[in-house]
C-alpha cells in the first residue's frame, strides 16, 4: 500500500493506473461501515483508493472538529490488511487555499434536515467531495446510505456537474445491538450506547409497523418518538421520499424514515430505506 499525501503524487498515481479505479472517501477513525465501502471498491474495481482527511469545512463553529477521533496508525493496518492500494493522507494546507471558489449546496435540499440543524456543512462537504473526485477520477465512488442525504447531495452534485464517476450507495453496517457504526459512537459511556440502541430500535418498529399494513407517516413517527423521547434529546424524526420530500403515507420502495438525536452530548443520526 503507497501512503500519499500531496495531491501532485496521487494525480501521478493515478495517472499510470489502467483499468477500474474505486474510491472511499473518509474521515478516518475507521470501523466495519467503512471496511464494507471498502471491500465493495475491492471486489468491483482492481485497484482501490482510500481517502482519509478530517475536512475542517464541513464542520461548524462549536462542533467537534478538534476532538473527531483520529486513528492514523490503525487506520493504515486497517486499510493495507484491506488491500488498499494507494491511502491519500493530505493536510488542510494541502486540499484548501485562500479565498476559494465554492461549489454549493443547493438552497432547499441543502438546507433541509441535516442542512438545517448544520447550515453549511454540506457546502463544506460537497466542496471536499468534488476535490477528493477530481483527485483520485475514479470509475465508482462508494458512500453509505447511514448519511443518506449526504449521499443524495453527492449523486446530484455528480449530476450537475457532469462527473464521470459512478456513485455507489452502501448499506449501514450496525453491531450486534443494531446501532449503526459510526466513528462517534467512541465518544458514547456504555450507558449512553444503551440510550443509543433506541435509535435502532424505533425505525425496527417502523420497519414492524410498515410490514403490518401501516401506512401513516404520522402514526409511525409517533411512536418513533415515544421510543426516542426517554432515551434522547430527538431533533427530528421524518418521512421522506427518495428525493426527501416529506410523505404522508409510507411509498414501498420510495421512503426513507430519517432520526436525528442527542444521546448526552452526541448527536447520532440513522435511517432506513423502505
Ligand atoms: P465518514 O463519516 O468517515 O464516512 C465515510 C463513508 O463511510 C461515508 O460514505 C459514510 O456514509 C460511510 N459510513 C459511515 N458509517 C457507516 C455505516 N455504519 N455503514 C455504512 N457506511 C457507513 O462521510 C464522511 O466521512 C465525510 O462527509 C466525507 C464523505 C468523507 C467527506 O468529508
Amino acid at each position: 500500500m503507497r501512503v500519499i499525501e500531496t495531491t501532485a503524487e496521487l494525480m501521478a498515481a493515478r495517472d499510470g493506473i489502467a483499468g477500474s479505479v474505486g474510491f472511499v472517501p473518509t474521515m478516518g477513525a475507521l470501523h466495519e461501515g467503512h471496511l464494507s465501502l471498502i471491500r465493495r471498491a475491492k471486489e468491483e474495481n482492481g485497484f482501490v483508493i482510500v481517502s482519509i482527511f478530517v475536512n475542517p469545512t464541513q464542520f461548524l463553529e462549536g462542533e467537534d472538529l478538534d476532538k473527531y477521533p483520529r486513528k492514523i496508525e490503525a487506520d493504515m493496518q486497517i486499510c493495507k490488511r484491506a488491500g488498499v492500494d494507494i491511502l491519500f493522507m493530505p493536510t488542510p494546507g494541502i486540499m484548501y487555499e485562500r479565498d476559494e471558489l465554492a461549489v454549493m449546496a443547493p438552497a432547499t435540499m441543502g438546507y433541509i434536515l441535516e442542512g438545517n440543524r448544520r447550515p453549511g456543512h454540506f457546502d463544506g462537504m460537497l466542496q471536499v467531495v468534488m476535490k477528493l473526485l477530481n483527485l483520485a477520477n475514479p470509475t465508482a465512488a462508494y458512500f453509505g446510505k447511514k448519511d443518506a442525504q449526504q449521499l443524495a447531495l453527492i449523486m446530484q452534485m455528480a449530476r450537475t456537474y457532469f462527473l464521470r464517476c459512478r456513485i455507489v450507495p452502501c448499506e449501514i453496517v450496525r453491531d450486534g445491538s443494531g446501532l449503526a457504526l459510526s466513528s462517534r459512537n467512541v465518544y458514547l459511556s456504555p450507558e449512553e450506547k444503551q440510550r443509543a440502541l433506541s435509535l435502532s430500535r424505533s425505525l425496527k418498529r417502523a420497519t414492524k409497523m410498515v410490514m403490518t399494513g401501516e401506512r401513516s407517516s404520522q402514526k409511525i413517527e409517533a411512536v418513533m418518538r415515544e421510543i426516542l423521547e426517554n432515551e434522547t434529546d430527538i431533533e427530528y424524526v421524518e418521512i421522506v421520499d427518495r428525493a426527501f420530500r416529506p410523505l404522508e403515507e409510507v411509498e414501498i420502495g420510495n421512503t426513507i424514515i430519517l432520526v436525528a438525536a442527542w444521546v448526552g452530548t452526541t448527536r447520532l443520526i440513522d435511517n432506513l430505506w423502505i
